[in-house]
């Protein structure tokens, strides 16, 4: 993967050292996790060390230590000829210090021994607890350690930190770099999905129009789906994180498919609705097109001086307008978004932050006030409607159906771009894609 600007990793670097004041940060990489007895599921870096260092290999540790001597000290995994052999080369502490901008590289065998001494000095230390397999119980002890030997001269740790604290908001606002590389991701969600348009028609299998996705995703540069695929078929679309992918596609089925691409670390994240015959029945379409205007006010409110609040409150107020042409609410669509009246058939928020993390972190909301927005802020905009199979009353004539339509967008100095906007979301364009595919399958017999 191309490495990340060394500068541009100093310069956060430089930020994160001077907000920890006496603090020291402890970020380790992500566990290696079994997957069944002796394989492992495919590694991914664990996105904060990579922000800060560009480090992508299991068994390293980035300490940030500020203080009067602020430094960046580094634990590598050591050489391994017998395993590399199996696996791949690995940096070595003795390169890891010029490749990674390190003041100090230590093998990780060190850590043990130095940790405690990193920490000794320090009033706070900042350590993400409870990830699995991690080093957590090395951390505390060297905090026992450094907290009890302090005493002695009035120093020491007094406070464990999550490294969110500092590191949540820098990675709130994306900087040039990152949106090229959410750019990149963007592109291949697109393909992803456009294989998908292409494949899907009745009697293919939900697993078979996630292999087309995910092939696609593959050839256009992304190391993996950034999660697991969602290909919802029939009613199966009314379950918000359908996994299965195991049924058949019948005819007169929406289908709903949510996938993103992983892109050098960066996520795309998109839903698109549609209808396997390569028509919507009059209901899917009467539901299909409230959400596609929720989806379009939603986008249209992200914007500087709006807040991420302000986004799902344009979607809600369409939302329920159409649930109320539909006949499936009924009174002023006023109360109705006051009593929360639409929760049964919209049970989720509009948006997400998005990209090293698919759910990115940050803020929404800042002491019971909807977070503000700001140029380089990139979320998802994804309003549905899902009316669940046993659903009763005025909204069982729409029983089984679900739709979703999702979009990642950035927040720019003059309103919102839409990162996604190449794969279309007007009913029409759908059904001629799906159409147009099912079209070629039969040409190839
Ligand atoms: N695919 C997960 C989500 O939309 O948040
Ligand atoms: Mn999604
Ligand atoms: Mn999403």
């Amino acid at each position: 993967m191309e490495g990340l600007p060394p500068g541009l990793l100093a310069a956060r670097r430089e930020a994160v050292l001077e907000a920890l004041g006496r603090g020291v940060m402890v970020l380790a990489a992500a566990p290696i996790l079994r997957r069944s007895r002796d394989t492992e599921h495919s590694y991914r870096p664990d996105s904060d060390l990579f922000y800060l260092t560009g480090a992508t290999e299991p068994h390293t540790v980035a300490v940030l230590a500020g203080g009067d001597e602020p430094r960046f000290v580094l634990f590598a995994q050591e050489r391994d000829p017998a395993a590399e052999l199996w696996t791949g080369e690995r940096v070595g502490p003795e390169a890891a210090a010029e490749r990674f901008g390190a003041d100090e590289t230590y093998p990780l065998a060190e850590l043990e021994a130095r940790l405690p001494v990193l920490l000794r000095e320090s009033d706070r230390v900042y350590y993400r607890l409870g990830r699995v397999g991690d080093l957590e119980g090395m951390v505390l002890e060297a905090l026992a350690y450094a907290r009890s030997r302090g005493q002695r001269k009035g120093i020491g740790p007094r406070a464990l930190m999550d490294p969110g604290a500092i590191l949540d908001e820098m990675r709130l606002l994306k900087d040039e770099v990152e949106l090229r590389r959410l750019r990149s991701a963007a592109e291949a969600t697109v393909a992803g999905h456009r294989a998908a348009l292409d494949t899907i028609r009745p009697g293919v299998g939900e697993w078979a129009v996630q292999a087309s996705v995910e092939a696609a995703f593959l050839r256009e540069g992304a190391t993996a789906p950034g999660f697991g695929t969602i290909v919802g078929s029939g009613s199966n679309a009314c379950f918000l994180h359908y996994v299965d992918n195991r049924k058949m596609v019948a005819e007169g089925d929406l289908v709903l498919v949510d996938a993103g691409a992983e892109v050098a670390l960066y996520n795309g994240d998109v839903t698109r609705t549609v209808p396997a015959s390569g028509r919507f029945g009059d209901l899917q379409r009467a539901v299909y097109d409230v959400v596609e205007r929720a989806r379009t006010a939603a986008v249209a409110a992200g914007r500087p001086g709006g807040s991420i609040g302000g986004v799902h409150d344009a979607a809600v107020a369409v939302l329920v307008e159409g649930l109320v042409a539909l006949g499936v609410l009924t009174g002023s669509v006023e109360d109705l978004v006051e009593q929360e009246a639409y929760k049964p058939f919209y049970p989720h928020q509009t948006s997400h932050w998005i990209g090293l993390d698919v759910h990115d972190p940050g803020d929404y909301a800042r002491e019971g006030t909807s977070r503000t927005l700001e140029p380089g802020m990139v979320f998802t905009v994804e309003p549905g409607l899902y009316f669940r199979p046993g659903v009763d009353g005025p909204a069982a004539r729409f029983e089984g159906i679900g739709v979703r339509i999702e979009d990642d967008v950035v927040v720019t100095e003059a309103g919102c771009e839409n990162l996604t906007a190449a794969l279309p979301t007007a009913p029409e364009e759908i059904e001629a894609l799906v159409a147009e595919g099912a079209g070629r399958s039969r040409g190839r017999g």
